[in-house]
């Protein structure tokens, strides 16, 4: 659990305004004292954590990682928390090093400051040393898009198109989900869609029809945050729900054979976006496959193991799909699911 005994509350009643506030009011640096930084890596960035460790999990699952020996690149960093969970996750001796990046000095030094604490032997490139080594990175990014302006923008996308992999997490709200699904339209054709996409077509989210669909996911947090005291008295405070974290995501990378396993014949791979609503004869879903979106229900009759697990404990969302209209009459998890032991 963060240390909540020295957090400075007003600090983050200050940033909540920021946050709340339009995107102009974020444009240029927000982060003025370390104190206000590290009230931020004990509770926003912790819950943000919440949603690395989920997708991380998905890609552990799934045995992928960023490719060994690249630098790792953490742009828009904050309080840095997005690159340490990824670091945790892949090892810092898969990574040849760490650039820090942030327009705010502030958060850059302390970002690096909490570094040196967690992984003192990791080598750090600063942005000349960064431009200077030429080197393969991988690029990650973290709540970031709705703060920048056009240039800063482009500026990042440049970046992202010369990664060699590209780990991205945005809010799950309508606007962010469909502002990073606009990034993964420009590198449909360039990049390997990893995650969350099961195929390279336009996203459908653009297709008129579905104009108010957006591509999230929910991420739990680590049990006990909700009964403890700290937490529950940070929730009323910034107004959240830490029952779960929304947010929407992107995973590139530079491979060329396909990022999902082959699905049996007769079916399509589909991600089950957001969360299905069970009701007690079906569940009714939103499945994203490379023909569009589709509202599909999958009857108890069908699958009640699967009806019955997608009110609990649902797998990662990722079928082998085959459908009459909109019936479901198979959905079969495309990854295995994760050993029973560990539940
Ligand atoms: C909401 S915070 C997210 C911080 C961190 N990535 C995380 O997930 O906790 C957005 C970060 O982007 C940085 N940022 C915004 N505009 C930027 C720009 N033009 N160049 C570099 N960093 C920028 C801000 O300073 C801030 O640290």
């Amino acid at each position: 659990m963060p240390d909540f005994d020295h957090l400075d509350w007003t600090a983050l009643d200050r940033l909540r305004a920021t946050f709340l506030s339009d995107a102009s009011a974020r444009a240029t640096p927000y982060w003025h004292t370390h104190d206000t930084l590290a009230a931020y890596d004990a509770t926003y960035a912790e819950r943000i954590g919440w949603k690395w460790d989920s997708l991380l999990r998905e890609l552990a699952a799934r045995v992928w990682t960023p490719p060994s020996g690249t630098v790792l690149v953490d742009w828009g960093c904050g309080s840095g928390v997005a690159g340490r969970r990824v670091l945790t996750a892949f090892s810092p001796s898969h990574f040849s090093g760490l650039h820090l990046h942030d327009h705010a000095p502030e958060a850059l030094a302390f970002s690096t400051a909490r570094i040196r604490e967690v992984y003192p032997s990791l080598p750090l490139l600063d942005s000349p040393g960064f431009r200077r080594s030429d080197a393969p990175f991988t690029l990650v990014v973290s709540h970031v898009l709705n703060e920048l302006p056009p240039e800063a923008r482009a500026t990042l996308l440049d970046l992202a198109a010369r990664a060699a992999a590209v780990l991205w997490v945005e809010p799950g709200t309508h606007a962010d989900s469909r502002a990073l699904a606009t990034v993964r339209d420009e590198f449909r054709n360039t990049h390997r869609l990893v995650a969350p996409c099961t195929h390279c077509e336009a996203c459908p989210l653009f297709a008129e029809a579905n104009a108010r669909d957006w591509c999230h996911f929910f991420a739990a947090p680590p049990p006990g945050v909700q009964n403890d005291a700290s937490w529950v008295r940070f929730s009323h405070r910034a107004g959240i729900d830490l029952r779960s974290q929304a947010f929407s995501y992107l995973v590139l990378d530079r491979a060329t054979m396909p990022a999902l396993p082959a699905v049996p014949a007769g079916t399509q791979a589909a991600r089950v976006l957001g969360r299905p609503e069970v009701f007690k004869p079906y569940a009714r879903l939103l499945a994203c496959a490379s023909d569009g979106l589709h509202f599909l229900e999958l009857s108890k009759r069908t699958d009640p193991a699967l009806v019955k697990r997608l009110a609990k404990d649902p797998p990662l969302p990722l079928y082998a799909l085959s459908r009459d209209g909109s019936k479901v009459i198979s959905m079969d998890p495309i990854i295995p699911d994760r050993d029973p032991q560990e539940k």
